[in-house]
């Protein structure tokens, strides 16, 4: 059962106040609220268990070590990865995709080479690819999107080559909510023998994912937006690529043997986990997933589109204000503007009401460059957002226009 009162109950910061009101937090889409079984998690690993990992021939060390794997475990079943030699726990999705565009660009990138980017993408997965091709000599080919924010997945294939080296797209754009069609691209790109990287950011939380079934070559993610801790994330890459990627960063953990000659790399998925590892995150990511997984993903996604719905109705009415990403099966994702007001005043009047939400290029300007703007008012639904918290944000915006018109 979807019992929306118990799970709000399961994450404890919903009860506060800020400025004296009940907090209404539609900022999820930036990060997540933690529930208990998390922050009860992560608070007894430290209490109780905390020991280097893969280190250690004592008690604690083999424990942790143990719960460590256990939790790569739950991410590969959680996204149905073939092995968890395939699964590289990282410092979130912004390491993974560095840590691709690196490994991968480093090996595979050069000169007159290019790399596609769709113009929906955050800016985690445009400038990491801007870093290794100008460091190759390579170009970026740029995936439009429409007003409408849908992505214009059918210029695909016009722009790949025989010199584009990969594709680098989201799973759900964090402005427009848009979820690209990426069994179209995957199979585009791989008609044309080019592997895709996919951000799972904002996608795995609504909707989850089959890595296998989409065949996607890369998926990333984090796991603070999945109810999980901050500073913790996953990389998803096939096997054959990331035997043949070489090492990210060097370090413990990472080596087979070093010698002043030469050194050797350790087997995956360790070749790309220098140094300690964020072992008592990545345990904390696996209860969040668990937590996850005690819901229906139907009923959630069912959820998602009744906020949603009420949203867009109910901003829809303020006179002045534009909704940007119209695509029916968007995540419960809503940027907007309101003519004659900056996004950022919205917000601060909102804060004072004790709604937050988020203001700015959201880290995607691309996205404002395409509709001439700097910046947007955005609201992100999570599975504890209620139409109540919908009501007061409508309001909320409907009294800010006021005030500031
Ligand atoms: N990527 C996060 C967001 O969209 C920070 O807000």
């Amino acid at each position: 059962m979807f019992d929306i009162q118990k799970i709000r109950s399961d994450f404890p910061i919903l009860s506060r106040t800020v400025y004296g009101k009940p907090l209404v937090y539609l900022d999820s889409g930036a990060t997540a609220q933690k529930p208990l079984c998390v922050i009860e998690k992560v608070d007894e690993l430290h209490r109780t268990l905390n020991a280097n990992i893969h280190r250690g021939v004592h008690f604690l060390s083999e424990e942790s070590t143990v719960l460590y794997e256990a939790a790569r475990e739950t991410v590969r079943q959680f996204i149905h990865a073939g092995s968890t030699a395939e699964i590289v726990f990282t410092a979130g999705a912004t390491a993974g995709i560095n840590l691709v565009a690196y490994s991968f660009g480093g090996r595979y990138i050069g000169e007159g080479d290019n790399v596609v980017v769709s113009e929906m993408e955050h800016h985690s997965n445009i400038v990491p690819w801007q870093l290794i091709c100008q460091r190759k000599g390579a170009e970026i080919r740029v995936l439009r999107f429409d007003d409408d924010g849908r992505l214009c997945t059918e210029d695909l294939p016009g722009l790949l080559d025989e010199r584009t080296r990969i594709v680098a797209v989201t799973q759900a754009s964090n402005v427009l909510g848009t979820r690209p069609d990426l069994s179209y691209v995957i199979t585009a790109a791989h008609a044309a023998g080019v592997p895709v990287l996919v951000d799972g950011c904002q996608g795995i939380v609504h909707g989850g994912v089959d890595v296998t079934a989409l065949d996607c070559d890369f998926y990333a993610f984090s796991g603070h937006k999945l109810y999980g801790p901050t500073g913790v994330g996953v990389l998803y890459g096939k096997r054959k690529w990331l035997e043949e990627m070489p090492p990210f960063l060097g370090g413990g953990d990472m080596v087979g043997t070093v010698t002043f000659n030469g050194t050797t790399w350790a087997e995956l998925p360790l070749k790309f986990e220098a140094g300690t590892a964020n072992y008592i995150g990545a345990i904390g990511m696996a209860e969040a997933i668990r937590y996850v997984q005690r819901f229906d993903p139907e009923e959630i996604e069912k959820h998602g589109h009744m906020l949603l719905a009420r949203v867009t109705e109910g901003l829809t009415r303020i006179p002045g204000v534009r909704i940007y990403g119209e695509m029916p099966d968007k995540c419960p994702i809503v940027s907007f503007t309101a003519a004659g007001t900056h996004p950022y005043d919205i917000g601060m009047i909102l804060d004072k009401l004790g709604i937050a939400i988020r203001t700015g290029t959201h880290c995607a300007e691309p996205v404002m460059t395409h509709y001439g703007l700097t910046g947007m008012c955005r609201a992100t639904f999570a599975i504890y957002n209620t139409p109540e918290e919908v009501d007061a944000l409508v309001a909320g915006v409907e009294r800010a226009v006021a005030m500031l018109r």
